[in-house]
C-alpha cells in the first residue's frame, strides 16, 4: 500500500513535471514561432503555389511592375515586403540601404538566383550560375578584354561595325526604319564580332534570338513550344561554336594565331582554357550567356535614349553640338578614338538619365543561403529576394522629381547603391563598358549623319519579361546634308 502510495504519488509528481516541462517546450516553441513569424516582413502571400504570381505577370505585360504591382504594397507594407512569385515565397526590397545589402552580400548571404529554362539555356556553366573562385576567375578573363587598354583596340572596331551596319541596313532604307530591331542586329555583331572576335555568319543572329526568345518561357518541353524551340535553336549554336572553339584552340596552341596578345574575349577565354583554367563547356555557355545579358539591354537602352533626345528638342540641340565639337577637332576619314568617347559627357548624361528612367532590368532575383536579418525582419534561408532598380530611380527622396527627364542631374555624384540599371556588388555588369561605348559610338553616328523623328511619340513600351518598344520603334529618316 505504501508502495502503492508512492508510486501514485511519485507518478503524479512525474506526471507535473512532466507536462510543466511539456508546456514550457510548447510555449517556448510557440513565442519563438510567433517571434518568426512577427518577424517576417509584411505582405499577403496569396494562394498556395501561386501566390500574387498573377498580379505580378499582369502588370509585366503592360510594363507597368512598379506602378501596378510594387507601389501599391509599399504604401500599404513599407519598402520591404513578402509575396510569393511562380511558387517561390519572395521578400521584394526597395532603397539604397536594400541595394547596397544585398547586392554586397552575394555569395555570403545570398546567390543569384535564375529561372530553371535560363539556366538551361545559357547553360549551367555561365558566369550567372557560377560562384567564389570559379566566379572570379570568369570576371578575369572577361575583364582583361574591357581593360582600359582593350577599349583602345575596342573603339575603332565599333565605329566599323557601326558605319558598316548604317550602310547596309540605313542608306539603303527608302525612309523609314526600324530602330529597336536594327540595334539588336548591331549589338549583336558588336558582341560577336567586336567582343568575342568571331566572325557572324548568315543565319546567327536568328538562331541565337530563338534561344533568347525561350530564356524567360515556362519550361513546358512539348513540339512547337517556345522553351522545345529555344533548346533546338541552343543545340545548333552549339554545334557551331564547338567547332569555332577546336579550331581556334588548334591555331593558337600551333601559335598560327594570335593568342591572348589578339585583346577579343575568344582569346582570353580560350588561353584560360588551354592553362586549365575553365572548360570548353565555360567557354560555349558564356559565349551565349555574353549575348543574352548584351543583346536586349543594350537596344533598348539605345532605343529609350533616342526616345528622350526626340521628345527634348533642347536636349538634342545641346547633344548635338557635343558631338560637332568633336567632328571639327577630326579630318575626313578619321574614326572615333576611345579619347573622343571621353569627351561625350553630356550624350552619357542622357543616355543614364534614359535608363534611370525607362532601366532595361527591373531587378533580379536572388536566393537567401542563410535566415538573414535585414531592418529587424528575417528572410528565412531558401526565400527568394527581388531588388528593384525603380525602388531607387522612382524614389524622391533619391532623385529630385523622380519623373522628370533631366540629364544634368548626373552633374552631380549620385551616392552609391542609389543609380543601379547595371547592378551593383560582385555581380555589376561585366559589360558595362562596351554597353557605354556602344551607346555613345551609335548615337555619334547617327545624329552626325541623319535627320530622324519617331513615327510614333507615344509608343508603348511592353516586358515579356524585358521591356521593348511594342512597334520595333520605327524613325522617319534621311541623310543630313552636312552638320
Ligand atoms: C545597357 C546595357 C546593359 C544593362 C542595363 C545591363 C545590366 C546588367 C545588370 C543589372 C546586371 C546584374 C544582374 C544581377 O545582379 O543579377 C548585369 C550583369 C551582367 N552583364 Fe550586363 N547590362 C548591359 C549590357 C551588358 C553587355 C554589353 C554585356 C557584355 C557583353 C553584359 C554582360 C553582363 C554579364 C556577363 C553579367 C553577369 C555578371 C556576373 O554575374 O558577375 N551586360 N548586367
Amino acid at each position: 500500500m505504501a508502495m502503492e502510495i508512492f508510486s501514485n504519488s511519485t507518478s503524479w509528481a512525474f506526471f507535473c513535471f512532466a507536462a510543466a516541462i511539456l508546456s514550457a517546450i510548447l510555449l517556448t516553441h510557440k513565442r519563438g514561432h510567433n517571434k518568426n513569424k512577427k518577424k517576417l516582413p509584411p505582405g499577403e502571400m496569396g494562394l498556395p503555389w501561386i501566390g500574387e504570381t498573377m498580379e505580378f505577370f499582369k502588370a509585366q505585360r503592360k510594363n507597368r511592375m512598379f506602378e501596378e504591382f510594387v507601389q501599391p504594397r509599399m504604401a500599404k507594407y513599407g519598402k520591404i515586403f513578402k509575396t510569393r512569385l511562380m511558387g517561390s515565397p519572395t521578400i521584394i526590397v526597395n532603397g539604397a540601404e536594400a541595394n547596397r545589402f544585398f547586392l554586397s552580400n552575394e555569395f555570403k548571404l545570398v546567390i543569384s538566383s535564375w529561372p530553371t529554362t535560363s539556366v538551361q539555356l545559357m547553360g549551367s556553366n555561365s558566369i550567372m550560375e557560377k560562384q567564389g573562385d570559379q566566379h572570379r576567375c570568369l570576371r578575369g578573363l572577361i575583364g582583361n578584354t574591357l581593360s582600359s587598354a582593350g577599349l583602345e583596340v575596342l573603339v575603332p572596331k565599333i565605329c566599323k561595325s557601326v558605319e558598316l551596319h548604317l550602310e547596309k541596313y540605313w542608306n539603303n532604307s527608302i525612309d523609314r526604319i526600324s530602330l529597336y530591331h536594327s540595334t539588336k542586329v548591331l549589338t549583336f555583331t558588336i558582341v560577336f564580332e567586336c567582343l568575342l572576335g568571331i566572325k557572324v555568319e548568315s543565319g546567327t543572329f536568328s538562331t541565337f534570338e530563338r534561344i533568347l526568345d525561350g530564356v524567360f518561357a515556362p519550361p513546358l518541353a512539348f513540339p512547337g513550344s517556345r522553351f522545345s524551340k529555344a533548346k533546338k535553336a541552343r543545340k545548333e549554336v552549339e554545334k557551331m561554336l564547338v567547332k569555332i572553339v577546336w579550331e581556334k584552340k588548334k591555331k593558337m596552341e600551333e601559335g598560327r594565331e594570335g593568342g591572348e596578345e589578339e585583346g577579343t574575349l575568344l582569346s582570353h577565354l580560350l588561353g584560360g582554357m588551354i592553362r586549365g583554367e575553365i572548360t570548353e563547356e565555360e567557354v560555349i555557355d558564356n559565349v551565349v550567356l555574353l549575348v543574352f545579358a548584351a543583346h536586349d539591354t543594350t537596344s533598348f537602352a539605345i532605343a529609350m535614349t533616342f526616345k528622350m533626345i526626340a521628345q527634348h528638342p533642347d536636349c538634342h540641340t545641346l547633344l548635338l553640338r557635343e558631338h560637332i565639337e568633336i567632328m571639327k577637332q577630326k579630318t575626313e576619314g578619321d574614326i572615333l578614338t576611345l579619347e573622343d568617347t571621353r569627351k561625350m559627357k553630356y550624350t552619357w548624361q542622357v543616355a543614364r538619365e534614359s535608363m534611370r528612367l525607362f532601366p532595361p532590368i527591373f531587378g533580379s532575383f536572388r536566393k537567401a543561403i542563410v535566415d538573414i536579418e535585414f531592418e529587424g525582419f528575417i528572410i528565412p534561408r531558401g526565400w527568394k529576394v527581388l531588388w528593384t532598380t525603380h525602388g531607387t530611380h522612382y524614389n524622391e527622396e533619391c532623385f529630385e522629381d523622380p519623373l522628370k527627364f533631366n540629364p544634368s542631374r548626373f552633374e552631380e555624384t549620385i551616392p552609391p547603391y542609389v543609380y543601379i540599371p547595371f547592378g551593383g556588388g560582385p555581380r555589376l555588369c561585366a559589360g558595362y563598358q562596351l554597353a557605354k561605348l556602344n551607346i555613345l559610338i551609335f548615337v555619334h553616328y547617327v545624329v552626325t549623319r541623319y535627320d530622324w523623328s519617331l513615327i510614333y511619340p507615344d509608343e508603348q513600351i511592353t516586358m515579356d519579361p524585358l521591356p521593348f518598344p511594342s512597334h520595333g520603334m520605327p524613325i522617319k529618316l534621311s541623310p543630313k546634308s552636312r552638320v
